[in-house]
């Protein structure tokens, strides 16, 4: 990517910026209506979170190798044995008080043996992780729905390496999707989370990877790869569609972006499924070039016709230190902004161009930060919409005592809830920790004690 040297077209327009007193009110009610810390025991992964990273650059480095080796290793002891190599590697001041600190939260000034270690990470993955497989995972999500928040469950995985590989994913899909529509027949209703403007909502929902459906990410050339993810996706938006339950693609570093976009909006377009199933795709608010990607999403929903609206999910992106790295390796201009506070404008003008755009689309707005939260639901609240017509998503262990705000408020949220083994979720749960323990993320902010008032300005 290299700086743009003509001026863009204009962003897609919103409304103007909502009265900042009555986001402050709603980001200060919602504060308040979260679970005591008194009735919850703070846990360990939680405390974990909170320390700081960021001016620690070995161990950031540690944990990307971590990540690179993970899909490789075939038991939670390999991976131990991998995270008790990269332990002693690091300089003896990380060593002690590094990753074992971050990944069990305890004083210990000692590295972790191999097994110590896979137990630590083993601990912080069921703060995150639902479950095992989806069946292992439909109790907890039984559970959302009765107390008021609809959920989406990940098959953890992705970067597969081999076609095998692919076919598993795809088949673990499948399997997901049958076993949550059948489960899903027998909750109690919840009218608030099951109807919008545009109808009605699935109550079976599922959130995918593309670079876990074909081992053929190629930048370069995107086509290779949207062909054969092509393959394994078409069946599965047809059994959604069978099942009446709802796909999501989830977006991943900008290396597949273009494969990913393609992929979902040329699927979707397909006479085939002009009828269903409900899908959706996902706007990353870092990137310099967001605008532009909300924009050739807009033109689409406009010239094609289908049943039920696409639902954009709005974030700000969780690969930022990949995307740095991988830019400066390159000697590219990084794709992302530079500042949180860039990234946070971005999406509180996303926010209102895509309220703006319905109903050519659902808006989910996904974020554990209460000021870009209040933001979206004042906008939407000033739309003269009910708050059903927009959905709020947290990722599950991060976003748990929102998701009980924001329903005891009586808002649409739903949890994202990862699901698979501790392999196939080692990427996942390290970018939790690198953006968790990031000086500017909300979350550790708030956890640090940071003044409520400063949180809910305007970025
Ligand atoms: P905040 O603390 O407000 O924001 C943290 C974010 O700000 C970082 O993640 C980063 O994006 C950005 N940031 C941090 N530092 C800087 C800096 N110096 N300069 C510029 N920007 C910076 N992410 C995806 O990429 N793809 C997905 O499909 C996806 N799905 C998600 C689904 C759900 C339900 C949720 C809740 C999140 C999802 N995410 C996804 C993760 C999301 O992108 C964020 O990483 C995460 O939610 C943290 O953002 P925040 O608004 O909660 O917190
Ligand atoms: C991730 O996998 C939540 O999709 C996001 O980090």
């Amino acid at each position: 990517m290299s700086a743009s040297v003509v001026a863009d077209p204009p962003a897609p327009a919103g409304a103007p910026p909502p009265p900042e007193q009555e986001i402050r009110a709603l980001g200060r009610s919602l504060d308040a209506a979260f679970p005591s810390a008194a009735r919850r025991p703070v846990h360990a992964a939680e405390r974990a979170l909170a320390a700081p990273l960021s001016d620690r650059p070995e161990l950031r480095a540690a944990l990307f190798r971590l990540v690179d080796v993970a899909p490789a290793c075939r038991t939670p002891t390999e991976l131990g044995e991998h995270l008790d190599a990269f332990l002693a590697e690091l300089p003896a001041h990380e060593r002690a008080a590094g990753l074992a600190l971050h990944l069990t939260g305890g004083r210990g000034g000692h590295a972790l043996s191999g097994r110590a270690a896979a137990v630590a990470v083993a601990r912080m993955a069921r703060f995150f992780i639902a479950g095992e497989d989806p069946a292992a995972a439909l109790p907890a999500l039984a559970r959302l729905w009765s107390g008021g928040v609809a959920s989406s469950l990940d098959l953890l995985g992705e970067a597969t390496v081999t076609a095998a590989e692919a076919d598993r994913y795809a088949a673990r899909c499948d399997d997901a999707l049958v076993q949550l529509a059948q489960a899903v027949r027998a909750w109690p209703a919840r009218p608030l989370l099951e109807r919008d403007f545009a109808g009605r909502l699935p109550r079976a929902n599922l959130s995918v990877k593309v670079t876990a459906l074909t081992p053929l990410i190629r930048e370069a050339a995107p086509e290779i790869g949207r062909e054969d993810a092509a393959r394994r996706l078409r069946p599965l938006l047809r059994r959604a569609r069978e099942l009446g339950a709802h796909l999501h693609v989830d977006m991943e570093s900008i290396a597949s972006r273009e494969l990913i976009v393609g992929l979902v909006l040329g699927l979707l377009a397909e006479d085939e499924f002009r009828d269903g199933p409900d899908a959706g795709i996902v706007l990353q608010a870092y990137l310099t070039d967001s605008d532009e990607l909300l924009r050739e999403v807009l033109e689409w929903a406009a010239r094609t016709e289908r049943a039920t609206p696409l639902t954009v999910r709005l974030v700000k992106g969780a690969y930022w230190d990949h995307e740095l790295v991988e830019a400066r390796q390159r000697g590219w201009t990084p794709p992302v902004h530079a500042t949180k506070a860039d990234t946070d404008r971005s999406f509180e003008r996303l926010t209102r161009a895509l309220l703006a755009a319905r109903p050519a689309v659902r808006v989910a707005i996904a974020s554990h930060n209460l000021r870009s939260i209040a933001h979206a639901i004042v906008c939407n609240r000033r739309s003269g919409r009910p708050d059903t017509d927009l959905e709020l998503q947290v990722l599950r262990g991060l976003g748990d005592d929102l998701h009980h705000a924001l329903a005891a408020h009586r808002l649409r949220v739903r949890s994202y809830c990862p699901v698979g083994d501790l392999v196939s979720g080692m990427a996942y749960l390290v970018r939790r920790l690198l953006e968790n323990t990031a000086n500017d993320s909300f979350l550790a902010a708030r956890a640090d004690g940071a003044d409520l008032d400063r949180l809910l300005r305007a970025p």
